[in-house]
């Protein structure tokens, strides 16, 4: 089958261009039960991004990138994440590996993600030289207002609205994740339209959550507390919060979390989170041994 790659310019994307991105994505899902669902925004929001077309023009594989805000540990400089996907019935000719070879043209590491299960897709990540370095949790609560758990009185819970309050936050998540908190769950762009908490104990921030809105429900970017006041109430109460909202919109709440941290685990289930879906995260090129002096918060694009 003939294929020519084209590489698109993901922020002036064409109508006619992102259609048949989304076409392509949408038959994706519709036959490969295990591969994640994407929408085309998330490809016109990335930094580049190339599509594998066949003689007709149509879109048969898409692959982009974007500069990751979801590192965990210090020391990581935040590689480029990058989106893979050829519809099921054009697998096995090529084209992922075409694909593959366009989207990591600049220096990486690079990290790419798929469910646990999609054995295809593992094998094609590590036969390309990219290793596995974690599983992902993915957990949801689906509950109504009489489900939310009970909090304990702790800290006082507001909402982050001026530029203060979101710097604030922003150093509050650097600070846990430079911890190594393992309550910093995922790094993720302190901005609107994230509906940031912040938790403070004696005038002084001790807690944050940021979460936004998605086809998911609430999805929860990060949650942090200062080590000092772990241990009382304060994660439980940001996070009755956010699903005392959800529970009145009529939606779920997600979060991801790494089960290197069983403590973690024990909170969410707790509070009534299930795992449903696991997803491995894999990576080409070598951390950075420096420790990073950018945030991510804030300033790298939101994912
Ligand atoms: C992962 C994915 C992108 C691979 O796409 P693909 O087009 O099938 O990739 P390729 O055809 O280049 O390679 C796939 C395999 O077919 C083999 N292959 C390629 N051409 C072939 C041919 N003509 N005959 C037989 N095998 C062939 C390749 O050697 C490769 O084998 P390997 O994985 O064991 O090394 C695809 O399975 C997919 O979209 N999965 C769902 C999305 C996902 O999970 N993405 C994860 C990465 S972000």
């Amino acid at each position: 089958m003939p294929l020519t790659i084209a590489a698109l310019r993901p922020s002036v994307l064409l109508e006619a261009e992102l259609l048949s991105v989304k076409r392509c994505l949408d038959e994706v899902s519709a036959n490969d039960p295990v591969a994640f669902a994407v929408e085309a925004a998330e490809v016109a929001a990335a930094e580049a991004c190339f599509v594998s077309r066949d003689e007709a023009g149509e879109v048969l594989g898409v692959a982009w990138r974007f500069a990751d805000a979801g590192a965990w540990r210090p020391g990581d400089t935040g590689p480029w994440r990058l989106g893979l996907q050829v519809v099921p019935r054009a697998r096995r000719q090529g084209v992922g590996q075409s694909l593959l070879a366009h989207i990591t043209n600049v220096p990486g590491p690079f990290v790419a993600r798929c469910d646990v299960a999609h054995t295809r897709a593992r094998r094609f990540l590590t036969h390309r030289a990219f290793e596995l370095v974690g599983l992902v949790m993915h957990q949801r609560w689906d509950g109504g207002p009489e489900d939310v758990p009970r909090r304990f009185a702790s800290g006082l819970i507001v909402e982050a609205k001026t530029d203060a309050d979101f710097s604030s936050a922003r150093e509050l998540l650097l600070t846990a994740a430079l911890e190594a908190g393992p309550l910093a769950m995922r790094r993720g762009s302190v901005m609107a339209p994230a509906w940031v908490l912040i938790a403070s104990r004696g005038g002084r921030p001790v807690g944050v959550s940021v979460a936004r809105r998605d086809r998911e429900g609430w999805s929860i970017d990060s949650l942090a507390i200062s080590s000092d006041a772990r241990g009382l109430g304060i994660g439980r109460q940001l996070l009755c919060t956010l699903m005392e909202r959800a529970a009145e919109e009529g939606q779920g709440v997600c979060l991801c979390l790494s089960p290197e941290y069983p403590r973690v685990l024990d909170f969410t289930s707790r509070l009534g989170f299930w795992t449903y879906r696991t997803s491995a995260d894999f990576r080409r090129g070598s951390r950075s041994p420096t420790v990073a002096t950018d945030t991510g918060y804030g300033d790298a694009p939101t994912t």
